[in-house]
């Protein structure tokens, strides 16, 4: 598995970079940018060396399937960075603020002002986990793709990992994903997070519409875990007019510094302003959630779900110091 390794490298080597250079400890090494581009360029030969070597590019039995989702509109903008498309749906969850405190580790507070905050009206007692359900298309950096993917799970946001009762941080402890696509599983591993190898149903999409459903614009997403019965989540969404929670909630959450065992941080920025979300809209959807998968120690069925179906481009830097981020707050 050479090529994965070579992979990994040259997707985290932009990363490697920036720590180096913006981390205080580090900065007594003052890496050249010369430096830095030929050892991007010499991971880049080997990779080609070896593949052709091979003469596959992926030796990974990745589903080969086509995908509807648009092309990344951003990646020319942002070359140097990791670039990509995300659609699917993302909903809220409401759970008791007792099972929340139950399953989110008890040396992390919840910022429950923070989510009042944003709403006013959300249920006392209450605090919102949020189910993710996409598929990541091109995702690239320095013009080099690797091959799409899916992946859900149940995140909690609203916490407080520096313990300032201020920063919100998302806690994504599992995740479903793509079997076989090595680069995300070990990248997604390299947060701590538990990920599940899985089939999808869509193989290759964010969903896929139900025909003869009885409500309108219904659509059906589900992942199962490789290894049977360990982990599993479906959903069932129909378009609806109600707007329960604000969009200005789902940007909220979904910019929130994600981690997993707390030693790095993930900074995915979700746009919503690019192609591929203006041209098709964001749609407000309701339904129903199932989900065998940890920190739950039982199977769940959550009902009148509400959330959002979308694409949305993203930027993704990676493995950051979780620290950097205290008071950080995202703009678009
Ligand atoms: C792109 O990557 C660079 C270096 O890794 C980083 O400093 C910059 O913030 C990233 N750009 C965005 C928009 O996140
Ligand atoms: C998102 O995925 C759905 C389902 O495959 C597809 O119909 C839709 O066109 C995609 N949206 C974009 C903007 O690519
Ligand atoms: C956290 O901040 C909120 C809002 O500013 C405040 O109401 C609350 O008392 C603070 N909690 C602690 C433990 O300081
Ligand atoms: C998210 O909401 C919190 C609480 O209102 C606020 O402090 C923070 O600035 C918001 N973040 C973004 C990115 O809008
Ligand atoms: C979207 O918003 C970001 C942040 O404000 C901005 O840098 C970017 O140019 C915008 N993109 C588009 C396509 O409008």
């Amino acid at each position: 598995m050479l090529s994965t390794y070579l992979d990994v490298a040259l997707l985290c080597h932009p990363i490697l970079a920036f720590i180096s250079i913006q981390h205080p400890k580090m900065q007594h090494k003052k890496p050249s940018l010369n430096l830095f581009a030929i050892s991007f360029l010499s991971f880049l030969v080997l990779r080609y060396a070896y593949s052709s070597q091979l003469g596959a590019p992926y030796d990974v039995p990745i589903a080969e399937c086509a995908t509807e989702d648009q092309p990344n509109p951003i990646a020319s903008l942002y070359p140097n960075n990791a670039t990509g498309t995300l659609n699917g749906t993302i909903a809220v969850i409401p759970i008791s603020l007792k099972l929340a405190r139950q399953l989110i580790p008890p040396q992390y507070g919840i910022l429950e002002h923070a989510y009042r905050s944003l709403l006013p009206s959300f249920p006392k007692g209450m605090y919102p986990a949020i189910v993710q359900a996409l598929h990541d298309h091109e995702v690239q950096a320095f013009g080099y793709k690797i091959p799409d993917f899916t992946r859900t799970g149940i995140e909690f946001p609203f916490v407080d990992m520096l313990n300032d009762n201020h920063t919100s941080f998302k806690w994504a402890p599992s995740l479903l994903m793509t079997a076989g696509h090595d680069i995300a599983l070990k990248g997604a591993r390299d947060y701590g997070t538990n990920a599940f190898a899985a089939t999808f149903d869509p193989a290759c999409d964010a969903y896929r519409a139900v025909t003869n459903a009885k409500r309108p614009g219904t659509t059906f997403f589900s992942a199962k875990s490789q290894e049977a019965g360990v982990a599993s989540l479906s959903t069932l969404f129909s378009t609806t007019e109600e707007e329960l929670f604000p969009i200005e909630f789902f940007k909220n959450f979904t910019n929130q510094p994600t981690f997993a065992d707390g030693k790095t941080c993930d900074n995915l920025i979700r746009l919503f302003n690019t192609s591929v979300t203006t041209s098709h809209g964001i749609e407000r959807v309701k339904g129903t959630v199932r989900a065998r998968i940890p920190p739950f120690d039982q199977g769940w069925e959550w009902q009148d779900v509400y959330g959002l179906r979308l694409d949305t481009s993203f930027i993704e830097n990676n493995y950051l110091n979780c620290d950097s981020f205290r008071g950080y707050s995202w703009t678009e």
